[in-house]
This record gives C-alpha cells, sequence and structure tokens, in this order.
C-alpha cells in the first residue's frame, strides 16, 4: 500500500514537472525568442526546442512510465499497450517535425547542418527512437509476432526506452546551453552576456534542470521493480491469440 502511495507522488511529480518543463520552454520562445512562425526565420527556429522538449522528453517520458500506474495492473493490458504506442506515436510526429523546423531553417539560413556535438547527440536520439517504435509496434502488437521474440525483445526494449530518454536529456541540455550562447552575446546584440546570467539565461537554465529532474523521476520510476505491472490475471491473454502475452 505504501508503495503504491510513494508510485502516486512519483508519477505527479513526473506530470507536474513535465507541466512546468513545457510552460517553460514555451514562454521562452514566445516572450523572450519572439514567437513562432514558418517562414525559414529564427521563430520558426524556435519551433524545434518547444516541441523537442514536449514530445522526446515529456510525452514520451509519461508514455514510458504508463504501464507502472498501479491502476492499470488488474486491467487487460491492450488498452494500454495502444495508449503507449499512440502516445509514441505522438512523440515521433512532434519530433520529425521539430527537427523539420531546424533543418528547413538551417538550409533557408546557409547554415550546414548536423556539425556541433548537440546535433549528433539529437539525431542519434531521433534515429534510435524511430527504430524503437517500429521495431515496438512489429514486436509487440502485431499478432503474429511469436513469443519467442517478445521474450528476447523486451529487455532490450526497456534497456533501449530508458537510453533513449537519457540521450533526448543531454540533446536538450546541450542545445539550451548553445542557444543561450548563440543569442546572449552582450553589446554586439543589444543583449546582456550570459555571463552576467540574465533573466533569459535564468529560464533557459531553469528549464534544463527541469529537464533533469524529469528524466531522473522517470527513471526512478522505471528502475523500481515494486512497481513492474504484474500480469498474472488469466484475463490479460484473452485478447491475444497469444497465451503467453502477459510476459511481453
Ligand atoms: C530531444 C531534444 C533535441 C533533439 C533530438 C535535437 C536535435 C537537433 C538536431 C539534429 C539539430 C541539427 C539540425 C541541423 O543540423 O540542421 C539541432 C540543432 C539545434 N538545436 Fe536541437 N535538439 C533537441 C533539443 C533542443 C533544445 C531544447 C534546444 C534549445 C534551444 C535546441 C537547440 C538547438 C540549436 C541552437 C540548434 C542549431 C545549432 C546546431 O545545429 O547545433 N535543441 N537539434
Amino acid at each position: 500500500m505504501r508503495s503504491v502511495v510513494v508510485f502516486y507522488l512519483c508519477f505527479l511529480l513526473c506530470v507536474g514537472l513535465g507541466l512546468a518543463c513545457i510552460i517553460c520552454v514555451c514562454v521562452w520562445n514566445s516572450h523572450w525568442r519572439g514567437g513562432f512562425a514558418w517562414d525559414g526565420t529564427a521563430q520558426q527556429f524556435n519551433w524545434h526546442p518547444v516541441l523537442m522538449v514536449t514530445g522526446l522528453v515529456v510525452v514520451y517520458g509519461i508514455a514510458a512510465v504508463l504501464y507502472r500506474i498501479p491502476l492499470t495492473w488488474g486491467q487487460n493490458k491492450l488498452p494500454w499497450k495502444l495508449l503507449h504506442a499512440a502516445l509514441m506515436f505522438i512523440t515521433l510526429v512532434l519530433s520529425i517535425v521539430g527537427l523539420c523546423a531546424v533543418f528547413d531553417f538551417h538550409n533557408a539560413n546557409n547554415i550546414s547542418n548536423l556539425y556541433s556535438l548537440h546535433s549528433w547527440i539529437g539525431i542519434a536520439a531521433t534515429a534510435l527512437f524511430a527504430l524503437q517504435w517500429v521495431v515496438g509496434v512489429a514486436g509487440f502488437l502485431l499478432p503474429c509476432s511469436p513469443v519467442s521474440l517478445r521474450k528476447l525483445l523486451k529487455p532490450v526494449h526497456v534497456w533501449m526506452g530508458g537510453s533513449i530518454l537519457s540521450l533526448s536529456i543531454v540533446a536538450c541540455i546541450s542545445g539550451i546551453n548553445e542557444k543561450l550562447f548563440f543569442v546572449l552575446k552582450g553589446t554586439i546584440n543589444g543583449t546582456q552576456p550570459y555571463s552576467k546570467l540574465p533573466l533569459e539565461a535564468l529560464l533557459g537554465n531553469s528549464l534544463g534542470v527541469l529537464i533533469v529532474a524529469f528524466g531522473l523521476v522517470v527513471l526512478r520510476i522505471l528502475s523500481n521493480q515494486n512497481w513492474q505491472r504484474q500480469d498474472s490475471r488469466p484475463e490479460d491473454s484473452a485478447y491475444t491469440p497469444l497465451p503467453q502475452e502477459e510476459n511481453d
């Protein structure tokens, strides 16, 4: 009972931190960076952090801990599987549009692509996520996938899930840092330098801290064995032609 209460407190913290990340990245880009457009200008770039943080961090993190909610344990697993896959699909769409925003912005302004450490980590995180989504749908949702394959895939899927979240967080931290160095140049463009910690830098740094805190709470939930779904109910296998469904 105590473990369930602690879970819900962690889950609440996770949702609260996720919302705070989204609000923070939206306020930064709308209030401090001039808002949003899709015309090749810096306003188009602003979609990039908003969509990446919302998609590959917050929606992804919430989708990852979905199976751990004790309320779902006694229920048929299929609807939760579909919700998990749907949230991951939303993440996929948001991150693809988020990447299009920055590639398009770079191309429109003759800036080279994929030159920074941030972009390397970021593209790796997105590519691994896309691969994980395709393999996850094929391996766990298609009724024709054999149980032996599901058993083989599950530990890899869980490990990859945590690794992709960690990579996304590293990408966000490096991206925020890079952006703050780009825009807070001091007298050159009429802003205060980053080293003076103006309000915008305070907001950007706080966003980074919130993202790290969100990630740590998600990884904590994922690593607790007591919060793993207990697939003991025979009804769980009723919706699938594979009787050992509860093992995946
Ligand atoms: C999971 C999150 C993120 C991923 C996967 C990601 C990925 C990428 C990729 C692949 C590029 C290269 C685009 C190109 O070369 O044309 C890029 C560029 C950029 N991103 Fe991100 N990004 C993420 C989050 C962020 C955040 C939160 C910020 C904060 C403002 C940010 C700031 C930048 C900046 C300034 C660039 C342009 C400079 C560069 O190419 O390094 N990114 N991002």
